[in-house]
């Protein structure tokens, strides 16, 4: 490689794709005058050029250049949208690798060298819904991630699911076909509870395992941040020795795995359909960019066939008590897009984009991506996407691909081909970093056919769904009632039973025919349940806290609790009877200064925050006590499991609203705090226990607000559930 081409890699940073997507940014300011796409100043937009005595209309002229460019250029906005995962969001970041560890597995720069910073894309989705579906389905949620790197870009297209469907990519339209709405009224939009969906892996016992993850809390998770991410199938990696390991790769946000629970879910799709979309824009943009440790799981060669379960199979695991993960780096999103169209939507992954020193396997689902990214994308984008701003490397581009639609670069010079009299545009040879196909023995009989070890369906179901707390096992269950609940054609609630019988007799009983099962073998593994993954340290980062107020409310109180919460990362919202001025106590309504209320009680409801705190103040309690809809914002907090806490005279608002004997309160003046199946509560709340309140997240603590952190950093209170105590309150 040349020095030049040397020293334009050694600059790259972080910042390499900013910088290289400014090329096309503009921006529109006061100064910047309309002009027409050919750059000619507009000086009307507003009236079609027509004949017009003044008085009348009068027909409007075709010869009016400017209103039909603007016609033109609206009537062919629209771009088809992606067969699957058409709905999404997506952020800028970088990738780091913590040290050259993973130099024993591969040569790749990206993953060895730590001096490196690659700038990354991300773009999470769900699969079922089309573009304007809502956020929070229940369904798989895409985590694409594009690495811009020094050799050219790489693309982990992967789920926050570890296992697919179906072995085959030969299977995939059908499977498609299946859980998309149906043919015949497309119906029904973003969610797989309907007959086809269900009829199709009832008869496709491959889909069983991933079918218990999608039903799991997965299929519904808090946040695009807290979520998992896998690349699912199996690739390769090549050291400078040339021995090949296979690996998974893994993404684990720092946050911890969570989920909303479903009568949530669907609330949530309703009263805020971009619920997720905002969501991750809303952490970056309040200093809370989101992080995941990069992990990886590799096999040497030679261990291959070592495993009761093919390691190609993509419905298939490998759990971490066999092959353990291996922590190599981080990833982390700071920058929201700044226009969605041109990043999001014209973002385009291909698994097979890799690096020297990254490869594939014969795992037959990846070698049928492989082929079909490239093929959607220029049906969606046309043959030279690549060269779209977004999708283009950062690195230099060079060959003899030339023309189709909207081709956007000029390459100077006598010759398209290669092998040429001036030795232009030459390939590079390995030794100098070209990319180098792993010397692999094959050997076999062409024939339609899969590998033995990929006729076993069951084991791994059985040990997602053993693996799951109890609380998860419950969610389980009530999702596949949910769902089967949903196919009016008995054959296929049948045909599904039988598949849960080979999985766990129990579930299927449960879920419908009471027949004896397969044994179920009891087999664990700690890594797949969704408990598994608390942070390390308590944290409320990010978390939204809803403060409801009203006339009479204790100011010291809300500003106190506001300024802890936020000093904590969490960001707080006012939610009051008007969304205007509330006055605190020792205000004259409607004279005093009062503080600005971020929303009133109807305009956003519990399902948007993650916890619910009510300040004392006699005057607001027993208004808010006689809010019915405040009421119901307290009661569906608590039935979604969510941290409560009140102070003084709050702490009757929940009482009035929860009315359980189980629960138990803070009493009168004490300032003891009682924390209760997450309700957090005290009589008063004075200086010293502001003071003695130092916001330290964690069990033990003594002030109320150190409680109602801990209680909210733990996400939800499954006890409440568990104890039956969310099935006594009406919401
Ligand atoms: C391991 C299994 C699979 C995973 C994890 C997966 C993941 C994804 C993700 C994350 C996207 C969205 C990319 C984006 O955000 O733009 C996507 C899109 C897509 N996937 Fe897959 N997929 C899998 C299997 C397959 C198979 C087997 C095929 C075809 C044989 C396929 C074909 C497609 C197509 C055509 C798109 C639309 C791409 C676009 O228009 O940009 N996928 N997939």
């Amino acid at each position: 490689m040349s020095s030049t081409i040397k020293q334009a890699f050694t600059n790259m940073t972080a910042n390499a794709k900013v910088a290289d997507l400014s090329r096309d940014t503009v921006e529109v300011t006061k100064s910047t005058g309309l002009t027409t796409d050919h750059g000619v100043p507009v000086s009307n937009t507003d009236d079609w050029l027509k004949v017009s005595n003044g008085q009348n209309a009068g027909p409007s002229l075709l010869e009016d250049q400017i209103a039909r460019e603007k016609i033109h250029r609206f009537d062919h906005e629209r771009i088809p949208e992606r067969v699957v995962h058409a709905r999404g969001a997506g952020a800028h970041g970088y990738f780091k690798v913590f040290d050259d560890r993973a130099k024993k597995y591969t040569s790749a720069g990206v993953l060895t060298d730590p001096t490196r910073t690659t700038p990354t894309f991300v773009r999470f989705s769900t699969v079922q819904g089309s573009r304007g579906s809502a956020d929070t389905v229940r369904d798989v949620r895409g985590f694409a991630t594009k690495f811009y790197t020094d050799e050219g870009n790489w693309d982990i297209v992967g789920n926050n699911i570890p296992v697919f469907f179906i072995q085959d990519a030969i299977k995939f339209p059908d499977f498609v076909h299946a859980v998309k709405p149906e043919p015949h009224n497309e119906v029904p939009q973003g969610q797989s509870a309907h007959n086809n969906f269900w009829d199709f892996v009832g008869l496709q016992p491959e889909a069983s395992h991933m079918v218990m993850w999608a039903m799991s809390d997965r299929g519904i998770p808090r946040s695009y941040r807290m979520m998992q991410g896998f690349g699912v199938n199996t690739f390769t990696l090549i050291n400078a020795a040339g021995e090949r390991y296979f690996v998974k790769f893994h993404w684990i946000p720092e946050l911890g795995v969570h989920s909303f629970v479903w009568d949530e879910a669907l609330k949530i799709a309703g009263q805020d359909p971009d619920f997720h979309r905002k969501d991750l824009e809303e952490a970056i943009t309040n200093g809370a960019p989101p992080k995941w440790t990069f992990a990886i799981q590799t096999i040497a060669e030679k261990d291959e066939h070592n495993f009761e379960f093919d390691i190609l199979d993509a419905t298939k695991l490998w759990p971490e008590e066999l092959v353990p993960l291996e922590p190599i780096g981080e990833m982390v999103l700071n920058r929201p897009v700044d226009e969605y169209f041109p990043e999001t939507e014209q973002v385009a992954f291909c698994t097979s984009h890799v690096v020297p020193g990254i490869g594939f396997s014969d795992d037959p689902l990846l070698q049928g991506r492989n082929f079909s990214y490239f093929d959607t994308q220029i049906s969606r984008l046309g043959l030279n996407w690549e060269q779209l701003p977004i999708n283009r490397p950062v690195c230099p581009v060079m060959n003899h691909n030339r023309d189709g639609q909207h081709q956007m670069r000029i390459t100077k010079g006598p010759v398209n081909y290669w092998p040429n009299r001036f030795q232009h545009g030459p390939p590079v040879a390995k030794e100098q970093g070209g990319y180098h196909e792993f010397a692999q023995r094959i050997e076999g009989i062409k024939q339609r056919a899969r590998g033995e070890k990929f006729k076993e369906h069951y084991n791994q179901a059985q040990l997602f769904y053993n693996s799951l707390a109890p609380h998860e096992k419950a969610h389980v269950l009530s999702a596949m009632s949910f769902e089967l609940s949903h196919c009016d054609d008995p054959l296929v609630y049948e045909s599904y039973s039988r598949v849960l019988n080979n999985i766990d007799f129990d579930l299927a009983k449960n879920v419908a025919t009471n027949k004896p099962g397969r044994l179920n073998k009891g087999q664990k593994s700690d890594t797949l349940s969704q408990a598994y993954y608390a942070p390390k340290t308590p944290t409320i980062a990010s978390r939204r806290i809803a403060i409801l107020i009203a006339d009479g409310f204790s100011g010291n109180e809300v500003q106190a609790v506001r300024a802890a919460l936020k000093s904590a990362g969490a960001v707080p919202f006012l939610i009051g009877p008007r969304r205007g001025k509330i006055y605190p106590a020792g205000q004259t309504v409607g004279a005093g200064e009062g503080i600005m209320a971020d929303h009133h009680f109807e305009g956003q409801r519990s399902t948007l925050f993650d916890a619910l705190f009510i300040p004392s103040g006699r005057e607001a309690a027993e208004s808010l006590v006689s809010n019915g809809r405040c009421i119901h914002w307290v009661r569906e907090a608590f039935g979604h499991l969510k941290a409560l806490g009140a102070i003084g005279e709050g702490v009757a608002v929940l009482q009035r609203a929860l009315e359980l004997s189980e629960l138990q309160f803070s009493s009168g003046d004490s300032t003891d705090v009682t924390s209760s199946y997450g309700v957090v509560t005290t009589g008063k709340y004075t200086a010293s226990s502001m003071i003695s309140d130092a916001l330290k997240i964690g069990p033990g603590e003594k002030g109320i607000l150190a409680n109602f952190s801990y209680e909210v950093s733990k996400h939800k209170c499954w006890d409440r559930e568990l104890d039956g105590l969310v099935s006594k309150v009406a919401f």
